[in-house]
């Protein structure tokens, strides 16, 4: 179901700072869902075949499709296209390899036990794998493509889908019935792993007991670093000082940096806070609402009282940052890089610019939220890696104001503008990033995910989800669809190259959603087949050879015909828009992550929450999971897992 398939999964029912005026929207919005459950009737003539066999469930709906757009143009992939539908397992083009490399509660530090669903333990899942793996990275070593570092985050815990017994009709029930330890053993699920990796002929293998091997969770101690560093808003009583923290949550997408670090952004850590009553007393609670703090979805506040705001009020804005970590050095203490700024972080896609400085893209994931980039003062300097280690401290915030003659603008979130007068100095403004760019006119965007540069072209992706909330009054150019159920994409491209200039020009790539559907609105490429298109992207990869992969999040057969995946899309010439099926999911499961080693020969992805319902009315739990992948063994959870595709035979994907 698409609330329970979000990035931001159990906590969309709270998404209280976008006020929804359905009475302006709902002439689109009905003709889609009455034309979306006409097809249900179509597909459940067809439901049983689907689940058994190949055929497409919407063969009907898509007969017929215009004529192609780009016939003769050479596409920039090959592969065989994967049917849309959803079974119980994950499909991939035929001529690869699709191997799980590894799963939650799997072996990760020395001394780790073996898997045991039945008693969930703390101290074991401290060394085993994370749970919902979702921004992956590939780090090589000795510059090798099939030997390296994969850095995985675990975003959040699906613990009605992890524990077995918890009693409760609706999730939040649930959680609450969790016991301690079981709300400390999701604690330890959460944060991010870092393994060594290494292919063998076509095939992929974790190292045992390497050196490098890492867990991060929400206990483990991060430094505080850059303009907001100290802050009083940073002060508590467990740390007087405002520079040392415990643990980062809800850690979605991410980055590699080209000196090989690690950048893993926090998105929803609103909802490990709690405290409706101390929120309405909060000396800044109309700053914590507008970062949805107190509503207290996970009932960790019940075995550690910092996430209780009305015992550490200040606790909450240590959370929101992206955090800088060197996995080549296990014993190194990770960073909070304020100077990022804090929102609710999708990724941070990269690029040294021509100047040598560096250019961090971000988004902030929630309805009406916004675009924004940091560029560093300073150089990068690809001699000297130690010389890069503090490089984003130091630097400017800037957010996106896209206009309706397709320009757009960067807007620096300073001191010196008198829109943030209010603010008291820079940490203030960084710590409620948000309300800056409230201040400064920022565009109000439809869920902004994954944003990500080309290094071919130049180009930037910005992936927006959908928005759902947006009326026909609140359309803009950017965001031109009232009630997008199924999100969009947008190209920037900046002024003369230039990634740290101000300037830019914007177009729509595509506008997602079945193309069979006239109301949809959706823009595909008319190449694109009945298994090609995609609604609700989420995170993306521009692979070496510079063509674009979209992975969906919300996508599934209820809403869809079709579970979420991996899409390749092409973005130039007469094949532009033109999307094609290159792997999907298992049945409640979000496609994450994808990331591709240097050499294009393997590509790593994230199925996170397998097994979740896709009927908002019949939740699944551990007992009854729609799906009990990737081990199918009765009595045993679904399991999220990183997933290693190589091409049988070898060589470059899609190619
Ligand atoms: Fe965690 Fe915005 O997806
Ligand atoms: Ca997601
Ligand atoms: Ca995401």
């Amino acid at each position: 179901m698409p609330s329970n398939s979000h990035g931001a999964n159990p906590p969309i029912d709270i998404d209280e700072d976008t006020p929804a005026n359905a009475s302006l929207n709902s002439t689109i919005g009905d003709v889609i869902a009455e034309r979306l459950s006409r097809r249900d009737l179509i597909r459940s003539a067809l439901a049983v075949s689907v689940m058994t066999s190949t055929i497409a469930p919407l063969a009907i709906a898509a007969a017929a499709r215009p004529a192609r757009a780009e016939d003769g143009v050479k596409p920039s992939f090959v592969f065989a296209e994967v049917e849309a539908g959803s079974d119980t397992t994950h499909h991939v083009a035929d001529g690869y390899h699709a191997d799980i490399l590894i799963r939650w509660g799997d072996p990760v530090l020395a001394g780790a036990p073996e898997f045991n669903p039945a008693q969930p333990s703390a101290t074991a899942q401290e060394k085993q794998f994370g749970y919902n793996n979702d921004f992956i990275g590939f780090i090589p070593l000795d510059g090798r493509a099939d030997h390296g570092l994969l850095v995985v985050n675990h975003e959040y815990t699906n613990d009605d889908l992890m524990y077995f017994g918890l009693l409760g009709w609706t999730r939040k029930g649930k959680l609450d019935s969790m016991s301690d330890e079981q709300i400390r053993s999701s604690m330890a699920a959460h944060g991010g792993t870092v393994i060594e990796v290494k292919r063998i002929g076509e095939r992929w293998h974790v190292v045992d007991t390497s050196n490098y091997a890492r867990r991060i969770t929400a206990q483990t101690p991060m430094q505080i670093t850059g303009p907001a560093a100290g802050h009083p808003l940073m002060q508590t009583i467990g740390d007087p000082s405002g520079t040392r923290v415990l643990g980062m949550l809800n850690n979605c997408a991410g980055g590699v940096t080209p000196w090989g670090t690690w950048l893993t952004c926090e998105e929803n850590f609103n909802f490990y806070f709690a405290n409706k009553e101390a929120l309405k007393k909060h000396k800044l609670s109309t700053q914590l609402r507008r970062y949805g703090v107190g509503e207290g979805f996970y009932p960790w506040s019940r075995v550690d009282t910092r996430f209780d705001i009305g015992q550490e009020p200040n606790e909450c804005n240590r959370f929101g940052w992206v955090v800088e970590i060197d996995p080549l050095d296990p014993n190194s203490t990770p960073k909070k890089r304020t100077a990022l700024g804090r929102f609710k972080h999708e990724g941070a896609g990269n690029i040294v610019n021509t100047d040598g400085r560096f250019v961090i893209y971000q988004g902030d994931d929630q309805r009406f939220d916004y675009v924004y980039k940091f560029v560093t003062e300073g150089k990068v300097d690809p001699a000297n890696r130690a010389a890069n280690m503090d490089i984003l401290d130091t630097g400017t915030l800037y957010v996106a104001r896209f206009d309706a003659n397709g320009r757009g603008e960067w807007l620096p979130l300073v001191t010196s503008d008198p829109k943030l007068s209010s603010f008291t100095d820079q940490g203030d403004i960084l710590i409620h990033s948000r309300l800056a760019a409230d201040a400064l006119g920022a565009t109000k965007m439809d869920r902004p995910e994954d944003v990500e540069v080309n290094p071919k072209t130049g180009k930037v992706y910005v992936i927006l989800t959908n928005n759902d909330k947006r009326s026909a009054k609140e359309a803009d150019a950017a965001n031109p669809r009232p009630e997008n159920r199924f999100g969009h994409i947008i190209e920037i491209l900046p002024d003369q190259g230039d990634h740290a200039t101000t300037g830019f020009a914007w177009e729509i790539l595509v506008k997602c959603g079945d193309p069979s559907i006239a109301e949809v609105g959706a823009t595909f490429n008319a190449a694109t087949s009945r298994n090609g298109w995609f609604g609700m992207p989420d995170n993306c990869a521009v692979d070496a050879d510079g063509r674009l992969w979209v992975a969906t999040d919300g996508n599934n057969f209820e809403v869809t015909g079709r579970t979420d995946g991996l899409f390749a899309l092409e973005t130039e010439g007469a094949r532009r828009g033109t999307s094609r099926l290159f792997f999907r999911c298992p049945t409640g499961a979000e496609m994450c992550g994808p990331y591709f080693t240097p050499d294009l020969e393997t590509l790593f992805v994230a199925v996170q929450h397998p097994g979740e319902s896709e009927d908002p009315a019949k939740p699944a739990s551990t007992e009854n999971p729609t799906t009990r992948w990737p081990d199918f063994k009765d009595g045993q959870p679904p399991r999220p897992s990183v997933v290693a595709i190589t091409k049988i035979g070898g060589g470059k994907i899609g190619v």
